[in-house]
């Protein structure tokens, strides 16, 4: 096994800074777990001169690198030798488009953009799909999907992405950027928007975008879609296709007021809401896919989130690396990932 240091990305939020470390420790469990069993051991967070690191031992092959490099926290990675001695190792992001597409949209309520990686790594991971995250092109789904942050990083791994809100600001937000992201970048691509409509009802708009990440990937068709709907969450499962997306990833409302977009009652009932939308998501959901929550347990106490997924007939899963993501955000909300797969012989 070879002695790895990670450097933890310095986060532009400090609070987030703050849990960071722990967080790392947490998602390189959740790896050891998954696709990296017995070529991982423990992270611990180590001070090296004067910086945090957190430090492990690893397998030193292709397989171990490369997950590494996607790590949600990952600013550079040295192989140590001896006490001092840090040899700096390339990491080979999945990422396929400009970090900015995460970063330029600003505003209230967005979801940590370091955050929400970790939240769809851990879920992947999970899910059956894990295997095949550095080679296909997954599909994910956030059903509370804001501006678009999980959809953003969902396509900035290359992933075919997908999200859903019922806040008409969100949605009209969301529709202006992308395709004015893409044209900026010279990146071709298509985008419509249309009104959606199921058995003659108007549910709400869907934006669908066509892109590819260069002139020859678009001209050999192999393109990536992101389509987002403005509609209520509980009626996803009509607005998407039956078992047809490997990870369902969101950060669920917090149940407490966020200044102007604390949209109303249904923001303070964050349990409520899971309860209701839980079974149209699970329906979208490949078997072995995996749906990966992110809640405020003041509101939305652990141990009913993993009871509802149960109740759905999901998997929970509750290993000791995935006991480890609880963090404050601030004072009124400590923030955790619940995390549950359904069966494979589901449908
Ligand atoms: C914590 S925010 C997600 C923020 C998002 N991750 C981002 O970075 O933009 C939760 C979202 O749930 C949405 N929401 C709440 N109830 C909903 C419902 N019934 N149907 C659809 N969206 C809903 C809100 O509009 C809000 O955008």
């Amino acid at each position: 096994m070879t002695p790895y240091a990670l450097l933890v990305s310095p986060s532009a939020n400090r609070v987030y800074a703050r849990a960071a470390a722990g967080l790392t420790v947490a998602e390189l469990g959740a790896l050891g777990e998954t696709v990296l069993t017995g070529r991982l051991g423990e992270g611990t967070t180590e001070r090296v001169a004067g910086v945090d690191y957190v430090t492990f031992e690893g397998a030193r092959d292709d397989l171990v690198l490369a997950h590494l490099a996607n790590v949600s926290t990952a600013f550079a990675l040295f192989e140590r030798r001896g006490d001092d001695t840090f040899r700096p190792l390339e990491l080979r992001r999945l990422d396929c488009l400009d970090d900015d597409l995460l970063s330029i949209l600003k505003y209230q309520g967005k979801t940590n953009e370091t955050f929400t990686k970790l939240l769809l790594n851990v879920t992947v991971l999970a899910s059956a799909a894990a295997g095949r995250m550095l080679t296909d092109r997954l599909r994910v789904l956030d059903p509370l999907c804001g501006r678009g942050t999980t959809v953003n990083q969902a396509l900035m791994y290359g992933w075919h992405a997908a999200g859903l809100d019922l806040d008409t600001a969100d949605f009209e937000a969301y529709a202006a950027f992308l395709p004015r992201w893409l044209k900026d970048k010279r990146l071709k691509h298509t985008a419509t928007t249309s009104r959606l409509r199921r058995d003659g009802r108007t549910l709400g708009r869907r934006l669908d975008v066509e892109l590819a990440t260069s002139k020859q990937a678009w001209t050999d068709g192999d393109t990536i879609t992101v389509t987002t709907a403005l509609a209520d969450t509980h009626d996803a499962a009509q607005v998407y296709r039956a078992a047809s997306f490997d990870a369902v990833v969101t950060d669920a409302p917090y149940g407490v007021q966020h200044g102007s977009r604390s949209g109303g009652s249904l923001q303070r009932r964050p349990l409520e809401l899971l309860a209701g939308a839980l079974p149209g998501w699970v329906r979208l959901l490949r078997p072995g896919g995996a749906v990966g929550i992110a809640v405020n347990v003041h509101t939305s106490p652990r141990a009913d989130v993993l009871a509802l997924l149960a109740d759905v007939g999901l998997e929970p899963r509750d290993t000791p690396a995935y006991r480890g993501f609880e963090h404050r955000v601030d004072q009124a909300i400590l923030r955790d990932i619940v995390v549950g797969v359904k069966p494979s012989g589901a449908v």
